[in-house]
């Protein structure tokens, strides 16, 4: 904004915004988005009440600080959704249609540092090798998902985001055992290693027994981790009823599920945001 139009709404997608503008530096103070290292910067504008998710090489920061002891004072509702954002970006960047070589290694790492580490923080929010492991997480999840891409959990998560102000982390969490559920079929060998990565699953786990451990997991940890469903957090019912085609429309505009394993119809999203609805 400094070099170019002084108007955040100027920098609203769909449009991307490739220009370099001033070096930035990012410094991360949660260890959820890896924004430090991807071309995505979600700005609050405060004006119009408004969150934008800026895109473009613009938003990728010169040099990232990235510093675990910054996160040391997190609550503990802030800490597991940011967690749980940044398994979703390994889960999503390595079933993704995008998903490489180069990526799938940064993709699994990031899977099994937050199940190692999700737990030991919880218990011990001072826990320094367990916050490192998070916030190291978080820094390589945002790597991979950049190599890569996002898929249907944060295309499905945005719009519950902007309609009924439900944190990133947390929408994801309410979506994710649902959707996993619904595209696991569709790639189960890339699953079954995400389930193996996470210690969901042994080793030695066939795909289809690693595939219903890693569900099972997933609900296991919304359970553990007290994530509401959308009722209990307070969404009104009707009001949900009332928005879900918008909102899977805008969750098909935003092209993520398209780069799903299983792609589905804006009918099937609306059965899927229903379903997570009744999740939990
Ligand atoms: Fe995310």
């Amino acid at each position: 904004m400094a070099k170019y139009s002084k108007n955040i709404q100027d920098y609203k997608p769909p449009s991307t915004f490739n220009k370099k503008g001033l070096p930035i530096i990012g410094i991360p103070t949660t260890a959820g988005t890896g924004s430090e290292v991807t071309h995505h910067a979600v700005i609050i504008d405060s004006k119009n009440n408004e969150k934008i998710s800026c895109r473009g090489e613009g938003f990728v920061p010169t040099c990232a600080i990235v510093d675990y002891d910054l996160t040391l004072s997190k609550p503990r509702r802030l800490t597991i959704d940011s967690a749980i954002d940044t398994l979703t970006h390994g889960i999503e960047a390595y079933v993704s249609k995008k998903a490489t070589l180069f990526s799938d290694r940064m993709a699994l790492d990031t899977i099994r540092l937050v199940t190692q580490n999700i737990y030991a923080v919880d218990r011990d929010p001072k826990d320094l090798k367990a916050r490192e492991g998070l916030m190291l997480a978080a820094t390589l999840g945002g790597l991979a998902f950049s190599n890569a891409s996002i898929c249907l959990v944060h295309g499905m998560s945005r719009p519950l985001g902007s309609n009924f102000k439900v944190p990133h982390g947390l929408s994801n969490a309410m979506l994710l055992p649902t959707i996993t559920e619904f595209s696991i079929d569709h790639a189960k060998s890339r699953y079954a290693d995400c389930s193996r990565a996470g210690n969901f699953a042994s080793q030695d786990d066939e795909d289809d027994i690693a595939c219903e451990k890693l569900i099972k997991g997933l609900y296991k940890m919304n359970k553990d981790f007290d994530v509401p469903s959308m009722k209990k957090f307070g969404i009104n019912e009707k009001n949900f009823e009332e928005k879900l085609k918008n909102m899977a429309t805008d969750a098909e505009v935003s092209g993520a599920p398209n780069l799903n394993p299983r792609v589905p119809s804006v009918n099937e999203m609306i059965d899927l945001y229903g379903k997570a609805w009744r999740a939990f």
